[in-house]
């Protein structure tokens, strides 16, 4: 099968169209005819050789979601037929013609839905579903503040924290940003400068004064602090990126006195059946928001899996509004 193959850490010349063996469905696995694949910030690190695969991934194949159909069954099979339109997300070897799946971690894509649009879904909504719904606890009518809010992620969660009857606003580092956000369902936002300190003044405006009940920081860095001075008591602060920095420091005071829980999630590195739980949830919970049209995927851009480069470069580029899509057929 063909495949884009990192050949070393390095830049966006490291990344090479290959022929290479098509993976094997063990018990209880699927293999998947992928039709498209979407980006992650996780495979430029991985191209550059600062994030390691799990275990159960091929080492040298990016790709952490895909939109495909089943073409093969392992033994033990019981959930899937050959022909399913399946989604989902992976711990690697997505940006491939053929990958294999536990039968748990897969979703039908609704009938509606072309497989460019069905690969944009997996990791941006199951992140943002989990972060606010399983994690955070959102409940109808709170405020939530997400930064980075026009990335994959952040557009996932605008609209989920509408459909959840909550209310969602965001900082982007341009205002051209947020308008495609409030097309979304965005209620305001800030075109975040580097002074942090003005956040203050804008969430205290949106909320009235009473402050922001769940923050997720797709950010991290300064974005972290300022957050914490904008919380509402027992606000629920999920750490998600850290894009802008590692290290933060944290007003403790405040944390303290409003009674504020942090709590980080990653879902690559999870075990396998906290990665069912949170696709069976995405499964019963977001994928007939699709089918109903309350929900969509948002795409940057498409490109044949042969311009992956291309396709890396435009985002690094930090102007992309939503995912970027790989074409595999
Ligand atoms: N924990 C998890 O399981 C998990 C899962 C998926 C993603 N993530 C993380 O969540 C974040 C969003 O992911 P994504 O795939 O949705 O991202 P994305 O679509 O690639 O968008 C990221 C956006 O972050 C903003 N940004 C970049 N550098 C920044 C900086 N130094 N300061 C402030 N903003 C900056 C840029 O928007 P502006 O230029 O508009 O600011 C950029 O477009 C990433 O940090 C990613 O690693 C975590």
């Amino acid at each position: 099968m063909k495949a884009i193959v990192i050949t070393g850490p390095g830049g966006v010349e490291v990344l090479e169209l290959r022929e290479v063996a098509r993976p094997v469905p063990s018990y209880g696995q699927v293999l998947v005819r992928v039709h498209a694949t979407a980006l992650n910030r996780a495979d430029l690190m991985q191209r550059e050789g600062k994030y390691p695969p799990p275990p159960d991934a091929p080492k040298d194949i990016p790709g952490m979601e895909f939109a495909g159909e089943v073409a093969e069954l392992g033994a033990g099979v019981t959930r899937w037929k050959v022909g399913q339109r399946v989604f989902g997300i992976v711990g690697g070897g997505a940006y491939a013609e053929y990958l294999v799946s536990h039968e748990r971690l897969l979703a039908e894509i609704p009938s509606a839905m072309g497989y460019a649009s069905a690969a944009a879904v997996p990791e941006a909504f199951i992140t943002a579903h989990d972060a606010l719904v399983t994690q955070a606890q959102l409940r109808a009518s709170e405020l939530v503040l997400i930064h980075a809010v026009a990335s994959g992620v952040g557009l996932a969660a605008v609209q989920l924290v509408r459909a959840l009857g909550a209310i969602p606003f965001g900082t982007a580092r341009g205002k051209g940003k947020l308008d495609r956000a409030k097309e979304l369902g965005l209620e305001a936002g800030w075109a975040a400068t580097n002074d942090m300190s003005e956040l203050t003044a804008h969430a205290k405006r949106w909320s009235g004064g009473r402050g922001i009940n769940v923050v997720l920081d797709l950010v991290g860095g300064a974005y972290f602090p300022a957050s914490i001075e904008v919380m509402a008591p027992l606000g629920r602060l999920m750490v998600i990126g850290t894009i802008a920095g590692r290290d933060a420091l944290i007003p403790l005071g405040r944390v303290l006195s409003s009674r504020i829980t942090i709590r980080g999630t990653m879902l690559r590195g999870r075990a396998l059946e906290e990665k069912i739980a949170a696709t069976r949830a995405f499964e019963e919970q977001v994928v007939p928001l699709f089918a109903r049209g309350v929900l969509r995927a948002v795409v940057d851009r498409e490109y044949p899996l042969a311009d992956v480069r291309a396709a890396h470069s435009r985002l690094e580029s930090n102007e992309t509004v939503g995912k970027i899509v790989l074409r595999v057929t």
